[in-house]
């Protein structure tokens, strides 16, 4: 009797689950991400100077700064620096010994931050882009017990050197300095602040001039130029400067790679080192780790990377003579390595991370403290990938005179960021999902046959329908040895839970849908929808310079397929279950879906072109001043049950169906006006339009065209009768609006877009809502009978809303109640102000970031829609607008109903005799 006792365990321990998990928390997912870590703005750090528990810091390259719990990975705050953080890729962030604030700098501001909550405790904007953002580690008198002051070192039109009070924000001294000299980066130690400035020689190099600056009086004690005249081609081969150390360097190395030279700040002497090529290849990397701690001890550790392989050596810094000499060197391995620096007291450690070890020495010494195996990262490559550490940032715990252990947030080549606790991983955070340009849906090839069966049994007539799934079941049969198989687990799960949970193989609802995101950093990154803690694949498919972009727009044109159109390529396909790249161009199924005709856009010199077909269909040329800010076409994929909407009593309104449409918005920003057009796509006829004047076009302007409805917001600027507020317009376009009438397209089967005469009726209704809508989808389904809900994307509320289609009707009676028909019809009477019903927002209490778009599909139950939003955070969730009527739901209890019928059984087992024994005893007595 072992299954039921494993039964009653699970039992119990689902229904103890119960009593914390909402339902909504078991079908939605949210990632809260920050965007890929860099190595310069990432470390530990203790928030709270009096406990040893430290975070991990950083600022990412999304201009995402904030905390993560190294325990579990969980986000403990964020803040969104920038918006459009890719202009301002140049960011810092530090954080001064036993501070309590970190500091960043990205743009052109300076921001100090609480580390514990991430509450901003001041900022300040210097005049132009920061070149470099530091802590000013020393005592002068002037400083009060609490935060160390920052020094910042801006570009621009005035360069300066700035010194900012760590409390209040305010400038304490600036320096500036005439002449060309381009800003570079700012260091000091503990008596000298030095900025180090480029100076363009006539021929064109670049000559490395350091200034020194009294920390107290920011005025100019000495200057003087370190590089020889033609030494440096370029600021590239500049390597590092060792900022806040006891003795800050500034280090770099000829074209080739072949020498490094070190210069110890406020001396002279070059210190010249060859660097020695370990195998045929040569060095293409060349980085400086050193600690940031005035009272550390002065090491530093030079590592270097050839395409195959990589070592590091350290050198120490005699700080009496100014004098470099190299201590010891790290072997080289093959692959990639990270190298981070940890310390403890003045000690400073090494530790680096490579494909299969992690090892911690110290700086004095090469004696290893710490190794310890890898024996993998558990992240998902793409087939043939090896993932290779890209940076890291570590902290040590030393117990005497040896490291006890080691954590490692080590950055990956997939885009995963990993804490390795000595050698094996913790957490993992998809980090790389962040940037993700474009996304889709696509039907595992599993799902897709089953699909195909399901079809073929709609379409066909009920006999052979029927014979049709007579033999499907009959081949299912072949399979039941696998499922006898997995029988005992499958009773389990079956007596207890939902039979979604599966794996994609047995995926009869179509909820494990496979999520493709293209990543800005050319990665294809494959989630499960129906199974989101793991992502199934991580690719590489482009090969990108650094600078370049590829504006990859991914699709499935099939099942099992994913294809990408990028500048680079167009028509790429992977295997949607596998990443793996699919050679052979597979025959696309061109029935399928509605036919809309491939028409192309593009916005050439302020005009709107559209070719079908690589001809010239049309052009479209705004009004003078206007200029286009959004196209949204019908989706390709977009089924409609019905051709009308049938009316309360029973008569029909036809709709306006045309693959064929879209959504255009213009703007003009003199007038203010912004101007909303449905165009025919092939004829290029505008068959409705609108303006609406004193809109804030600094606010987003979204929009949306489903079926034969669209919809839009926009915010309006106060005017002399009304407040600012924002506006969400929705419309539905109808053949005629008179009841069982279609209008001159009447019966004829045959139309054509071409055809003049054929504009729609339209109903637009305006409503006040509470925030600007900064993105609009819409739920889809597979057959089109479930009811709509339009996606909103609030960006000032991190939350996405799902708004009924109902609430937004155009025909909602205006200044009267409706009659009992539109009663019957659901319509209730119009308002024109429209709040979001708690019940709708799909995030329920989680903050969901940054969100640039929003991808659905269906499921194969009709009463589902996938939901799929990323943009910096990623969020997903299955919706049932008109609730699940195909599916029982969870609050079913099947263990409830089989143990009535189990118990009716035994009743009817019990009884039966009884009964038999009494009508026979009842004949013979009658007898
Ligand atoms: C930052 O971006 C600009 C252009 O977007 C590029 O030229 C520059 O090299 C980038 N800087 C870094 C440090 O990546
Ligand atoms: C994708 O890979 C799976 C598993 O290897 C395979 O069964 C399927 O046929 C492949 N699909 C295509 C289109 O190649
Ligand atoms: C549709 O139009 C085409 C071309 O004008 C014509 O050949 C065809 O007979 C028409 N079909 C119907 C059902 O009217």
């Amino acid at each position: 009797m072992r299954v039921p006792w494993i039964a009653a365990t699970f039992f119990l321990a689902r229904s103890a689950l119960a009593v914390f998990a909402d339902e909504a928390w078991n079908v939605d997912y949210h990632y809260a991400l920050l965007g890929l870590p860099k190595q310069s703005t990432s470390f530990f750090h203790q928030p709270n100077p009096s406990s040893r528990a430290s975070l991990i810091y950083t600022l990412s390259e999304e201009g995402v700064l904030g905390a993560v719990n190294p325990r579990d990975g969980s986000v403990v705050w964020r803040q969104l620096l920038l918006s459009e953080a890719l202009a301002y890729n140049v960011s810092f962030l530090r954080a001064g010994e036993g501070q309590d604030t970190v500091i960043s700098g990205i743009g052109s501001q300076v921001a100090a931050w609480s580390a514990a909550d991430g509450r901003q405790a001041w900022i300040l904007d210097t005049a132009g882009p920061l070149q470099d953002v530091e802590i000013l580690e020393l005592s002068d008198g002037r400083e009060t017990a609490g935060a160390k002051d920052a020094i910042a070192l801006s570009g621009g039109e005035h360069p300066a050197v700035v010194r900012i009070d760590g409390t209040s924000g305010a400038i304490k001294w600036q320096y500036q300095w005439d002449g060309v000299d381009q800003p570079y980066q700012v260091s000091a130690s503990t008596t000298e602040v030095f900025a180090i400035l480029l100076h363009k020689t006539l021929l064109g190099y670049v000559k490395l001039k350091v200034v020194s600056l009294d920390p107290v009086t920011g005025r100019k004690t000495d200057e003087h130029v370190v590089s020889s005249e033609n030494e440096l081609a370029s600021a590239e081969t500049i390597v590092s400067v060792g900022a806040n150390s006891a003795s800050p360097i500034v280090a770099w190395t000829n074209s080739a790679h072949s020498v490094l030279k070190v210069n110890i700040l406020g001396t002279k002497e070059i210190s010249s080192f060859n660097i020695e090529a370990h195998d045929s290849h040569a060095v293409e990397r060349v980085e400086i780790h050193a600690p940031y701690h005035t009272n550390s001890l002065s090491h530093f550790l030079v590592h270097y990377e050839t395409a195959t392989s990589h070592w590091a050596d350290v050198f120490h810094i005699d700080l009496k003579n100014s004098k470099i000499e190299k201590a010891y060197s790290l072997p080289k391995m093959t692959g990639k390595g990270a190298f981070s620096t940890g310390t403890s007291d003045a000690n400073v450690f090494f530790t680096r991370v490579t494909r299969d070890q992690v090892m911690t020495v110290s700086s004095a010494s090469h004696g290893v403290l710490g190794r310890w195996a890898v024996a993998g990262f558990g992240v998902a490559a793409g087939p043939g990938e090896s993932v290779e550490p890209v940076h890291a940032v570590s902290e040590v715990s030393i117990k005497g005179t040896s490291v006890s252990a080691v954590r490692s947030a080590v950055l990956l080549s997939t885009g995963d960021w990993v804490l390795l606790r000595d050698g094996s991983p913790v957490w993992n955070r998809p980090e790389v999902l962040a940037s993700t340009v474009s996304a889709t849906f696509a039907i595992p090839a599993e799902v897709q046959e089953f699909v195909q069966q399901l079809e073929a049994e709609a379409h066909g007539n009920p006999i052979s329908a029927y014979i049709h799934r007579v033999t499907r079941h009959l081949q299912d049969l072949q399979k039941l040895p696998a499922i006898m198989a997995s029988l005992p687990q499958r009773i389990v799960q079956g007596f207890l839970g939902t039979s979604a949970d599966g794996g994609i193989a047995s995926d009869s609802f179509g909820f494990h849908q496979i999520i493709a995101c293209a990543t800005r950093d050319g990665r294809l990154v494959a989630l499960d929808a129906g199974n989101p803690d793991k992502v199934l694949w991580n690719q590489q498919v482009a090969d990108l310079q650094l600078g370049q972009t590829w504006q990859p727009s991914v699709s499935s044109p099939e099942g099992g397929i994913i294809e990408i159109n990028s500048k680079a390529s167009a028509g790429v396909r992977y295997n949607a279950s596998t990443g793996e790249q699919l050679f052979s161009i597979l025959p696309i199924d061109e029935t399928a879906g509605e036919v809309a005709l491939p028409v192309k856009y593009a916005i050439h010199k302020g005009e709107l072109d559209a070719t079908v077909d690589t001809k010239m269909a049309w052009h479209f040329t705004p009004m003078s001043g206007e200029r286009i800010v959004s196209l949204v076409p019908r989706p390709v994929n977009d089924p409609v049950a019905s051709i009308g909407k049938v009316l309360g009593d029973r008569r029909v309104l036809y709709k306006y169906l045309d693959p064929n449409l879209a959504l255009l918005v213009t703007a003009n920003d003199v007038t203010k006006a912004a101007t909303f057009y449905v165009l025919n796509t092939i004829s290029g006829a505008i068959l409705y339009s609108n303006v609406h004047s004193g809109v804030d076009l600094g606010s987003p302007i979204s929009s949306m065209l489903s079926e034969n409805w669209f919809a839009y917001s926009f915010t309006a600027e106060a005017s002399a009768n009304s407040p600012k507020g924002h506006q969400l317009v929705a419309g539905e376009l109808f053949e005629s609006l008179v009841a069982n009438d279609r209008g001159p397209l009447s019966a004829s089967a045959n139309y054509s877009s071409m055809q003049t005469g054929t504009e729609p009726f339209t109903l637009a209704q305006t409503y006040q809502i509470p925030e600007p809508i900064s993105h609009m989808a819409v739920t889809r389904t597979r057959q089109g009978i479930t009811s709509r809900q339009l996606l909103a994307v609030l960006a000032d509320s991190s939350a996405i809303v799902g708004i009924p289609y109902g609430v937004i009707d155009p025909r909602r009676p205006v200044s009267r109640d409706p009659t009992k028909d539109e009663q019957m019809e659901g319509l209730v009477r119009y308002s024109p102000v429209l709040d979001f019903d708690p019940k709708w927002y799909l995030n329920h209490q989680r903050e969901i970031v940054g969100i640039k778009d929003v991808v659905t599909s269906p499921a194969l139950l009709e009463s589902t829609s996938l939901v799929f939003a990323y943009g910096l955070d990623v969020f997903g969730t299955r919706l049932s607008p008109s609730f699940s009527f195909d599916v029982l739901g969870k609050d079913f209890n099947k263990f409830q109903m089989l143990a009535t019928v189990a118990a009716l059984a035994v009743a009817t087992f019990v009884v039966a005799p009884l009964v038999a024994r009494k009508q026979v005893n009842a004949r013979w007595q009658f007898a």
